[in-house]
């Protein structure tokens, strides 16, 4: 089946709605035992195996677990061996001082020819120690071929970005396209295959070692409202029956391992389970703000979060800051100068953002910033003198697309981020020119 092909065939199969809740699927009819999760014989003379995202013993409301009912068991692979890891990098960050500075890069150069999602990506930094199961990674990807490689990640879960180019997503529980606009989950350890449904992809990842990302509570706002578990998408189910040679690149503990398999591994027929990749559209993200005055924190925007031991502190909040109306009175509208303990890398799928001016050499799309942990930031000059002397009438702000990975521990960047061509020199001139308006 052609990329096309599987794009159509997913958009015609539909997807299956709602979050963390158990689903299942079944692409031949009977695939799925009744009742029984590993009978004496799986039907159709598939195997049954389980896949689990969280320990055995793990709270109801925590459990992450997957049975699927395959053709061959995954346990049927050669050796892995070690293979260059090209741009991408894995715990621990290590390599450079962290910095306590502002920085800010423009997008990622052109791939080379033949560049697929896998060898695109490219590690911007990270935290954490994913043997331990903590902390994260931002990544980004630029490629321009579409994977004949099947790929998982044993290191945690990713969270997919697409700012440039949609995404056919092949993984063991089915079929996912994936936009601009729209992000993509993939569960810790599930296999799966990127093609590109335009010539070049482009995006951002973050990679989650801990926790599994859930939606955040919602306290006083009440039962609805931000990421609504309904607007979540899981796929059906869809296999591939391919015999022959399979590459399988496994990234395990940072480094990339390799294994040529006698067969594809996406040969999962049927399943069940709430262990299940995701598509989920940000246009169907439930903006609340103020309606009387200040600048809500942006927490306000959160649409996943993976929690830690420590309630309400985060590993990594995936949050965005999508179109929504500005009312505040006798509020300084943009987000507010502020030092966070926490430690925030921004992106920008489209348009712009409403504490930066646009345009080259600013904050542009496929670009990003990093503020660590207490680093100074908020508006620049340009934004902070408009916002002073704005008309406060409503205001709707609709010309960006902007998010934010933000992390309990500081984002060490690698070599490779903290010298790159495409590291903004002279970021720090956005904050020139705050004159002083001190008038005792
Ligand atoms: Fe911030």
């Amino acid at each position: 089946m052609t990329t096309e092909q599987a794009r159509k065939t997913a958009e015609t199969l539909g997807y299956l709605t709602g979050f963390g809740n158990e689903h299942s699927s079944e692409a031949v009819p009977g695939a799925l035992p009744d009742g029984r999760n590993s009978p004496q014989r799986a039907p159709l003379g598939l195997y049954a195996e389980q896949l689990s995202g969280s320990a055995f013993t793990e709270p109801r409301a925590h459990n992450r677990r997957s049975w699927l009912y395959r053709i061959r068991p995954s346990a049927a692979h050669p050796p892995y061996t070690r293979i260059d890891s090209g741009t991408l990098r894995g715990t621990p960050f290590t390599e450079t001082v962290p910095d306590p500075n502002r920085l800010r890069w423009n997008p990622l150069p052109e791939p080379a020819p033949g560049t697929d999602w896998l060898a695109g990506l490219w590690t911007l930094g990270g935290n954490g120690d994913a043997a331990q199961r903590t902390g994260m990674a931002v990544h980004l990807y630029h490629a321009n071929a579409s994977m004949k490689r099947v790929f998982g990640d044993s290191d945690g879960e990713l969270l997919i970005v697409p700012e440039r180019g949609g995404l056919l997503l092949r993984t063991e529980l089915g079929l996912l396209a994936v936009r601009p606009g729209e992000i993509a989950l993939i569960p810790r350890g599930v296999r799966f295959r990127v093609e590109l449904l335009d010539e070049t992809a482009r995006g951002y990842v973050c990679e989650n070692h801990g926790a599994p990302f859930q939606l955040p509570d919602l306290g006083p706002i009440g039962a609805n409202g931000l990421a609504n578990a309904r607007d979540f998408r899981a796929p059906v189910a869809a296999y591939e029956d391919v015999e022959g040679p399979v590459e399988v690149v496994n990234k395990y503990c940072g480094n990339l391992w390799s294994a040529t398999y006698s067969h594809s591994p996406l040969d999962v027929v049927a399943w069940h389970g709430n262990h299940t990749p995701y598509v989920y559209d940000l246009s169907r993200f439930n903006v609340i703000g103020t309606i009387s005055y200040d600048h809500p924190d942006p927490s306000i925007f959160t649409v996943l979060t993976a929690p830690t031991d420590t309630p309400g502190l985060a590993g990594v909040d995936f949050v965005v800051f999508a179109p929504r109306w500005l009312v505040g009175e006798d509020t300084f509208r943009p987000p507010y100068f502020h030092r966070n303990v926490m430690s925030e890398y921004m992106g920008l799928i489209e348009g712009a953002y409403d504490a930066k001016a646009a345009g080259k050499g600013g904050f542009v799309p496929g670009g990003g910033s990093l503020h660590n942990m207490m680093s100074a930031h908020g508006p620049d000059r340009e934004t902070f003198d408009k916002a002073s002397a704005a008309e406060l009438r409503p205001q709707k702000i609709d010309d960006g697309l902007a998010f934010m990975f933000e992390t309990r521990w500081p984002i060490v960047p690698t070599p490779q981020a903290a010298e790159a061509d495409h590291l903004q020199k002279g970021y720090d001139d956005v904050w020139q020119g705050l004159e002083r308006h001190f008038r005792p």
